[in-house]
């Protein structure tokens, strides 16, 4: 019998998304700075007796068969087309869901390459990025990690070198869960291939800090951030109040997650208590 093993399931956040078109099957095309952090889901395979695969969540909510993990999981059974070894799956949830931070994608990712591992299905990468992006457009970037650009529906990616180190501060306005789908579809297509990406990419090529935060303080970010939807309003006076705190919190993805980079640890702790007396949650992290 196989041995128990766990697989990490890193958060990402996006350093500059811009939403350059719309598709005919109704998907858009984008150019993303996508980066890892160390806040994590973890997944547990475990060798049991008897068939099949069973999944569990350490949030009840997300343990039905509409998780991407347990969805990974019956997509690659189907491919199989034969009988696996029984194995349980645990999801140990950190993650904020619906938050943009792919959460869902990132254990979908994890149960991918776990399972391929745990079943010895021999898929190496570009294939299991393949299925990945049967079950979510950031499902391929999870799969890769690291400082990618991404184009296309998000699966085009292309390896940067790796963010010179941050410290990460995630605000969460409490409560507030956003959909892609409506974020993607409220957005000012006024503001469609705004921001440019490329002075970003540039200093990321550089591996230059300063030039990388100069960016970030740039105020507009990410397209998505013109969508006007339920929560928008709830989010802007969040982001407003924390500014008036001297901070500058970024999207990402299609939100409701804020992010911050700090060079200095002191700093970062500092901004997480400012963000928390703003009634947000904080998560302290790092880039990966
Ligand atoms: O691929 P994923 O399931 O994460 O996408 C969720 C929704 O976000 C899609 O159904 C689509 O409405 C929107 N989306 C998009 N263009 C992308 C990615 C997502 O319009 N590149």
């Amino acid at each position: 019998m196989a041995n128990s093993f766990t697989v990490k399931a890193p958060a990402k956040i996006n350093l500059g998304l811009t939403v350059t078109s719309r598709r005919q099957d109704g998907y858009h095309e984008l150019e993303s700075v996508m980066q890892q952090v160390s806040l994590a889901d973890t997944l547990l395979f475990e060798p049991i007796q008897g068939t099949g695969w069973h999944f569990f969540c350490t949030d009840r909510d997300l343990s039905g068969p509409d998780n991407l993990a347990a969805r990974a999981a019956a997509l690659l059974e189907e491919r199989a087309g034969k009988s696996l070894p029984a194995v349980n799956i645990t999801l140990y949830k950190n993650i904020p869901v619906e938050a943009g931070l792919a959460g869902g994608s990132a254990d979908c990712a994890a149960a991918l390459a776990g399972l391929n591992r745990f079943w010895g299905l021999g898929y190496d990468l570009a294939e299991l990025q393949e299925l990945g992006l049967l079950l979510g457009s950031d499902v391929p970037y999870c799969l890769k990690g690291g400082t990618a650009l991404a184009w296309g529906r998000g699966e085009k990616l292309e390896r940067l070198p790796p963010l010179p180190f941050f410290w990460v501060v995630l605000v969460l306005p409490a409560g507030l869960r956003m959909s892609t789908a409506s974020a993607y579809k409220n957005f000012d297509k006024n503001k469609m291939g705004e921001p440019a990406l490329t002075p970003l990419v540039t200093a990321i090529r550089e591996g230059s800090r300063s030039k990388i935060l100069k960016w970030l303080g740039r105020g507009f970010t990410n397209t998505l951030e013109t969508a006007f939807m339920p929560g928008t309003d709830i989010l802007k006076e969040k982001k407003r109040a924390l500014e008036h705190r001297g901070l500058r919190p970024i999207l990402s993805g299609s939100g409701p997650a804020l992010f911050m980079l700090h060079e200095n640890y002191y700093e970062a702790c500092k901004a997480a208590r400012m963000v928390e007396e703003a009634n947000c949650r904080a998560y302290l992290c790092w880039t990966l």
